[in-house]
C-alpha cells in the first residue's frame, strides 16, 4: 500500500508541471487544479493520521526529558546556581531582538510547536552542518518550548554521539531535551552513485521518495529544508497547503550559469567543462533536459514560504529561476541573504586591532588558499613581483606568505611551479610558503600580517575575506564574486580594501594597502565589515525567518 501510494506520488508530483502546462493552454486550470489538490490533501490527510501516535510520543518524550534535565541540573548545582543556569539560558534568548518584537519587547516565546529540518547527511560536519545548527540553537533559545526535529539518514550515530560530535566540532551546544532526531530508511535514492546517467533529475527524484519517507515518520509543523531538496518542498506543498515551508539554499541544483553555458552564443559559452557540448543532436537533448528540468525546480522552488540564500551570488541565481513563478503564486516573502556564521568573535579576541598591535605589525601580504588553479596564485605572484620591481618605499622588505593546504600530489606539483615561478621572478627572498599551517600558525600570520589577498574570479563568498577583515587586515581582493559585492564593501560610506584585476591592479592595491596614512582606521572598518557575518547576524536573520513562518502557521491553524 505505502510504496504503491509512494510511486503513484512521485508520478503525480512530477507530472503537475507539465500536465499543468498542458490545461493551462487549454483552459482548464480550475479543473486541474481542483484533481491535484484533492489528490495531494488526501495523502497528506493519510499522513497525518498515520503519524499522529509519534506525534504524540515526541511531544510527550521532550516534555519527559526537559523535566530530568532540569531536576538534573538543579541538583547537580544545588544552591543558588541552579538558577544561574536558567537566567543564563533566558539572558541568551532575550539578547536576540527580532521580527516581531516591537519597541525592545521580546516576541511571544510560548510558541510550541514541531519544526522539523531536513538535512539527510546531517553527521556530515562541513559549512553546511555549521548553518543546520546554529539554525536549531537559535530556534531553541528564541521558542524555548517548540520542538526541533531533525530528519537524517545517519543510522549509526545516536542522539548523544550526534550532539557531542556538534559541540566539539563547532562548538555550538544543542539543548538535548527538545530536540528528536528521525532516522530515515530510503537515502540510497539521493545518492549520485544510484543515478548513474540522469543525476539530476535522478537525484531529485529519489529526493521524493525521501521525502515520502520523511512525512511518514511525522508531519511538523514547519518544515524546513537545509540541503537543497527542493522537490522536498514542493512535495510538502501538495501534501499539506497549510503547513509553512522554509529553505536554506547554498546552492542553486541547477544554475543559470549552466544552461548559457552549453550555449556557445552566450558570454559564458566558451567556458566551463560543458563548453561548446551545447551543439549537435546530443547537445539539443542535453539542453532540452536541462531546461525541462529547470522548468520543474522552478516549480517546486516556487511553493516555499520563506527562502533564504547562503549569499547575493546564490540569491541572484534563485531569484532568477524561482522569481517569475513566486510572484504569479503570489509568495511575495522577498529572497533573504542570511550568510553562514564565520569564526569572526574568535579571530575578534584572538587578535587587537589597536595602536600597540599596529606596531606589531610587518610588511606582510598574506594570501590564505587551497592550492588549486582557480584561486590563481600565479597573478598574486606576478602581481607582487611587479610591485617590488616598482621599487617603491612601500615595497622594500615587503613579503607575500602563502598559507594553505597541502593535500595530494596535485596539490606538491603546483606548488612546485609555483616555486620555480618564484625564482623565475627573482622574489625567492621575499616569498613564504607556508604549507599545511595549523591554525595557531595562521593566527599568527594574521596577527602580524599588514594585508589579506585574494586572487581568484567570481569566488562565490569567500570565508577566508572574512577572516582577514576580522583580523583587522587591508584586503586587496579580486574585483568580482562574494569580495566584492558581499564582502570588502563600504563602511560608512569609507572603504575597506581594494579591488583588482589585472596583475598591475593587484600591484598598485599593495602599494595602496602598504602605504595608508592611517592604516588603523581602515582596520577598525574592516572588523566592523565582519560583524556582518558573524552567528548573532546569522541568528537575528535566521530568526526573522523563523518568525514570519511561525506567525504562517499561527494564521493558518
Ligand atoms: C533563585 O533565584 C530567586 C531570585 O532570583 C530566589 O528567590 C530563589 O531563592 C533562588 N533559588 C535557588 C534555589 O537558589
Ligand atoms: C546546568 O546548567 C549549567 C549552566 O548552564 C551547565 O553548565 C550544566 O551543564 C547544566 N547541567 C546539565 C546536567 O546539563
Ligand atoms: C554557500 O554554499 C556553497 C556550497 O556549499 C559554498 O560553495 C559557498 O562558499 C557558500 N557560501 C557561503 C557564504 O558560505
Ligand atoms: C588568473 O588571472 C589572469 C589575469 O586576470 C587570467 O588571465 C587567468 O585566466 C587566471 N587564471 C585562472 C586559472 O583563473
Ligand atoms: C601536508 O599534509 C599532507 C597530508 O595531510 C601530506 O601528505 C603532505 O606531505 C604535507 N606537506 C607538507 C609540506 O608538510
Amino acid at each position: 500500500m505505502a510504496s504503491s501510494m509512494l510511486v503513484f506520488t512521485a508520478l503525480a508530483v512530477v507530472s503537475t508541471p507539465f500536465v499543468a502546462l498542458v490545461f493551462w493552454n487549454y483552459g482548464l486550470p480550475l479543473l486541474f487544479r481542483i484533481i491535484s489538490q484533492t489528490v495531494g490533501i488526501t495523502l497528506g490527510w493519510y499522513l497525518r493520521r498515520k503519524t499522529d501516535g509519534r506525534r504524540a510520543l515526541i511531544l510527550r518524550i521532550t516534555e519527559d526529558n526537559e523535566k530530568i534535565f532540569q531536576e538534573k541540573n538543579s541538583s547537580q548545582h544545588s544552591g543558588g546556581s541552579s538558577n544561574n543556569s536558567l537566567r543564563d539560558w533566558e539572558t541568551i534568548e532575550g539578547g536576540v531582538s527580532v521580527g516581531t518584537a516591537q519597541n525592545g519587547e521580546k516576541g511571544e516565546q510560548d510558541w510550541d510547536g514541531i519544526v522539523a529540518f531536513f538535512h539527510p547527511f546531517c553527521n556530515a560536519g562541513g559549512g553546511g552542518e555549521r548553518v543546520l545548527w546554529a539554525a536549531i540553537r537559535a530556534t531553541q533559545k528564541r521558542w524555548p518550548k517548540a520542538r526541533c526535529v531533525v530528519y537524517t539518514g545517519d543510522h549509526e550515530v545516536t542522539k548523544e554521539k550526534m550532539l557531542s560530535r556538534v559541540e566539539n566540532t563547532f562548538s555550538i551546544h544543542i539543548h538535548p531535551p527538545t530536540i528528536t532526531f528521525l532516522y530515515l530508511s530510503t537515502r540510497h535514492w539521493v545518492l549520485p552513485s544510484t543515478w548513474p546517467h540522469v543525476t539530476l533529475l535522478g537525484q531529485s527524484l529519489g529526493s521524493l521518495i525521501l521525502g515520502w519517507d520523511a512525512f511518514s515518520l511525522l508531519v511538523p509543523d514547519i518544515f524546513i529544508d537545509t540541503m537543497g531538496y527542493a522537490f522536498v518542498l514542493g512535495l510538502s506543498k501538495m501534501l499539506f497547503p497549510d503547513m509553512p515551508t522554509g529553505a536554506y539554499v547554498h546552492y542553486p541544483t541547477i544554475s543559470t550559469d549552466m544552461l548559457d553555458s552549453l550555449d556557445p552564443s552566450t558570454s559564458v559559452g566558451g567556458q566551463g567543462v560543458n563548453a561548446g557540448k551545447g551543439v549537435g543532436a546530443k547537445g539539443m537533448a542535453k539542453r532540452n533536459y536541462w531546461k525541462a528540468f529547470a522548468a520543474i525546480y522552478s516549480w517546486m522552488g516556487a511553493s516555499v514560504d520563506a527562502v533564504m540564500t547562503n549569499s547575493t551570488w546564490t540569491q541572484g541565481h534563485i531569484k532568477k529561476l524561482w522569481g517569475p513563478r513566486r510572484e504569479a503564486r503570489k509568495k511575495d516573502h522577498p529572497i533573504a541573504v542570511v550568510y553562514p556564521p564565520c569564526a569572526v568573535r574568535e579571530l575578534e579576541a584572538q587578535i587587537p586591532v589597536d595602536e600597540a598591535n599596529e606596531e606589531r605589525r610587518e610588511k606582510v601580504l598574506v594570501y590564505i588558499a587551497q592550492f588549486r588553479p582557480e584561486k590563481n596564485h600565479t597573478l598574486i605572484l606576478n602581481a607582487f613581483a611587479e610591485f617590488v620591481a616598482s621599487g617603491g618605499e612601500a615595497s622594500k622588505d615587503a613579503k607575500l606568505v602563502l598559507v594553505g593546504s597541502v593535500r595530494d600530489d596535485a596539490d606538491s606539483k603546483r606548488v612546485y611551479q609555483l616555486r620555480l615561478l618564484v625564482n623565475e621572478l627573482h622574489i625567492k627572498d621575499q616569498v613564504i610558503f607556508q604549507l599545511n599551517a595549523s591554525w595557531p600558525d595562521i593566527l599568527q600570520w594574521l596577527s602580524k600580517a599588514y594585508v589579506g589577498v585574494n586572487g581568484m574570479w567570481n569566488e562565490h563568498f569567500g570565508i577566508g575575506v572574512v577572516e582577514y577583515q576580522a583580523a583587522g587586515l587591508i584586503c586587496v581582493v579580486h574585483d568580482s564574486g562574494g569580495p566584492k559585492i558581499d564582502i570588502v564593501t563600504e563602511v560608512d560610506g569609507e572603504p575597506t580594501g581594494f579591488h583588482a584585476t589585472t596583475s598591475t591592479e593587484f600591484a598598485e592595491g599593495f602599494e595602496k594597502a602598504l602605504s595608508l596614512p592611517d592604516p588603523l582606521s581602515v582596520r577598525r572598518r574592516a572588523r566592523i565589515s565582519a560583524t556582518r557575518f558573524t552567528e548573532e547576524e546569522f541568528a537575528r536573520k535566521w530568526l526573522a525567518q523563523m518568525e514570519y513562518l511561525v506567525a504562517l502557521k499561527k494564521s493558518n491553524s
